[in-house]
């Protein structure tokens, strides 16, 4: 009887000895290999690149006087008028919202900023107005707008 007490006390401290020393292997081996998959991935982009920027927004025939079109993955909207065709934001200057066109100019959603026909800041609390961005003609006559170059509001392509 008294032996058997003996083996028990022996054995739990040699499993408790291992337990520490197989948990201290486990950390370590987990540390080592997320370092090495850090290190491995550094020369990789963690942002894609983005898109360019300019997109197709069809031809001149496409857009006659008086029509709107809306370009819901580059959200932007264009406008054909007697005067030209011009772009404009969707995107809300206050927090990103895309905001939407109604009669009067366009509304966010987000928080009721509102904006004229022309994306002139109405009523905040987004701090400005929407930006246009530069239409342009390629030679096969497809025109297109570059999210990249801003212009004047009030400047349109003829
Ligand atoms: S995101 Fe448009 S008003 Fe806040």
């Amino acid at each position: 009887m008294q032996e058997n007490v003996d083996n028990t006390k022996k054995s739990g401290i040699t499993r408790r000895f291992f337990m520490g020393w197989g948990l201290a292997i486990v950390i370590g081996m987990a540390s080592l290999a997320f370092f090495l998959l850090t290190v491995l991935r550094m020369p990789f982009p963690f942002l894609l690149p983005g898109k360019s920027g300019r997109f197709k927004i069809g031809t001149m025939a496409d857009l006659p006087p008086g029509r709107t079109k809306y370009f819901e993955d580059d959200q932007v909207y264009v406008f054909s008028d007697q005067d030209g065709i011009f772009a404009i934001s969707a995107v809300c200057t206050h927090l990103g919202c895309i905001v939407s066109k109604d009669d009067n100019g366009f509304v966010c959603p987000c928080h009721g900023s509102r904006y004229n026909l022309e994306g002139k800041l109405e009523k905040g609390p987004a701090p400005k107005d929407l930006p246009w961005y530069s239409v342009s003609r390629l030679p096969n006559g497809q025109l297109i707008v570059d999210k990249k170059k801003s212009v004047k509001p009030g400047v349109k392509f003829i």
